[in-house]
């Protein structure tokens, strides 16, 4: 019987160098060096020990590691650290400013919009852009722009409560 082994004989291929990145991140420039393929989502929790941005999917389809570049909302899991060299990031961390909660983030606690909090920092990032782009009206409308942010718990119409009343639009 042939033996279908088979031997590479290929030269393992050297790491490239890592490469330096900085980004600003709760008003502090922070300066790290990563191998080009990690993400922003790694690199906030594993370099720079902002660990409140979670991992869910890490393919784009939940939501959970959205936080805000330059003040867009984005999914970390998606994009490089090295493509966010000199950007501005905010992260659940850097929402609440001069010990005071962001007007979401105490929605969020005002609706009890969250049972385990696994897609919280996400949902409340997601939303605090969803309110600064400015075009979501309604309720149908928040859940439509929101819909990249999956809750496993089944929290939704609490979170939408959240939304209109940080918007201002809640009856
Ligand atoms: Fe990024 Fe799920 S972890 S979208
Ligand atoms: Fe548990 Fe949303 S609160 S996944």
């Amino acid at each position: 019987m042939q033996d279908r082994a088979v031997q590479s004989d290929a030269e393992p291929q050297p790491l490239p160098e890592k490469v330096s990145v900085t980004l600003t991140v709760k008003g502090t420039e922070r300066r790290f060096s990563v191998l080009p393929w990690v993400s922003l989502l790694d690199a906030l929790r594993d370099h720079l020990d902002l660990t409140g941005t979670k991992k869910g999917c890490d393919h784009g389809q939940c939501g959970a590691c959205t936080v805000l570049v330059d003040g867009r909302r984005i999914n970390s899991c998606l994009t490089l650290a090295v493509m966010r060299d000199g950007a501005h990031v905010t992260t659940i961390e850097g929402l609440a400013a001069n010990g005071a909660l962001d007007p979401l983030q105490q929605a969020f606690i005002d609706h009890d919009a969250f049972q385990c909090g696994y897609c919280t920092p996400g949902q409340i990032c997601s939303g605090v852009g969803l309110i600064a782009e400015g075009r979501a009206k309604t309720p149908d409308e928040i859940r439509e722009f929101m819909s990249g942010n999956i809750c496993r718990c089944g929290a939704y119409p609490n979170i939408v409560a959240a939304i209109q009343q940080a918007m201002g639009t809640r009856p």
